[in-house]
């Protein structure tokens, strides 16, 4: 008991930390199929902590659309800041997180045909593939996070596999309005309150741009929102350090 309301105590206190994600970068390159050598990923890791990020964010997709397995590997070795591998639960992408160690793996579901990562992942259905999964992670000192809606059942799926964390898919909620975006907040809410209960830490991620990291700040026990597609656009007109600065404060003033 006393040391669940500590866990509260110490949330509430701390800034909210914010991954760049920068899989946009790579896509600007993979355009011309990787014969270019830039953007520099390396260059925009810089930048991103020049302008104040705590985390680095790469999806290594099944297609290698963005991201490509190099890449990976060079900026772990680098690790310019800590590291988020977002991947699909199977057991090619568990081998790569294992070799390669980054700081955190956040698994998420994945469809070839999709534009972006498209709903949370079902825990739920997924108990006995994630749970070993998880394990051999934690046995390499790696945390992980479960991209999910924000539902109680998944949630709870969640604490049961394992998992450090939750980060709760806002996409929907940045596209709905009126009343439908109020009921959605509600449930943002709701399963926050369920995970920190649960003693997860509670993240983020999603179509979130200034306004919206704005309005996602006031999610209750929200540690971490993991930004990309936002970032990169506005990083074309106001460059990657200054996007960010102004993404970092919109999350904490
Ligand atoms: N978090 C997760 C798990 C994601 O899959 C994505 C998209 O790659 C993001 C955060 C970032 O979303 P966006 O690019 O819309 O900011």
């Amino acid at each position: 008991m006393k040391k669940k309301s500590k866990f509260k105590k110490n949330i509430q206190k701390k800034l909210i930390r914010l991954g760049v994600n920068i899989d946009h970068a790579a896509t600007l390159r993979q355009v011309r199929a990787g014969t270019t050598k830039y953007p520099d990923l390396i260059e925009m890791c810089k930048l991103a902590k020049a302008g104040g990020a705590q985390q680095i964010t790469i999806h290594l997709r099944e297609d290698r659309r963005h991201i490509q397995d190099s890449d990976v590997k060079n900026i772990l070795q680098k690790r310019i800041l800590k590291i988020n591998l977002e991947m699909a639960v199977t057991t090619e992408m568990l081998k790569i997180a294992l070799k390669q160690r980054p700081d955190w793996v956040c698994f998420v579901p994945e469809k070839r045909e999709e534009l972006t990562t498209e709903g949370g992942l079902d825990v739920v259905k997924m108990v006995e593939k994630l749970k070993p999964m998880i394990q051999l992670l934690k046995e390499k000192k790696i945390k992980v996070s479960l991209f999910i809606e924000p539902s109680i059942d998944q949630v709870m799926a969640s604490r049961e596999v394992g998992a450090d964390a939750v980060e709760f898919h806002t996409g929907r909620w940045v596209l709905l309005s009126g009343i439908k975006k109020k009921t959605e907040w509600q449930r943002l809410n709701n399963a926050s309150v369920v995970a920190n209960d649960l003693e997860m830490s509670v993240h983020a991620g999603h179509g979130l741009d200034y306004e919206h990291a704005k309005l996602v700040s006031k999610l209750v026990y929200l540690q971490e929102a993991n930004i990309g597609h936002s970032l990169i656009c506005y990083a074309l007109t106001d460059g990657l350090k200054t996007s960010v600065q102004k993404m970092f404060r919109s999350l904490n003033d």
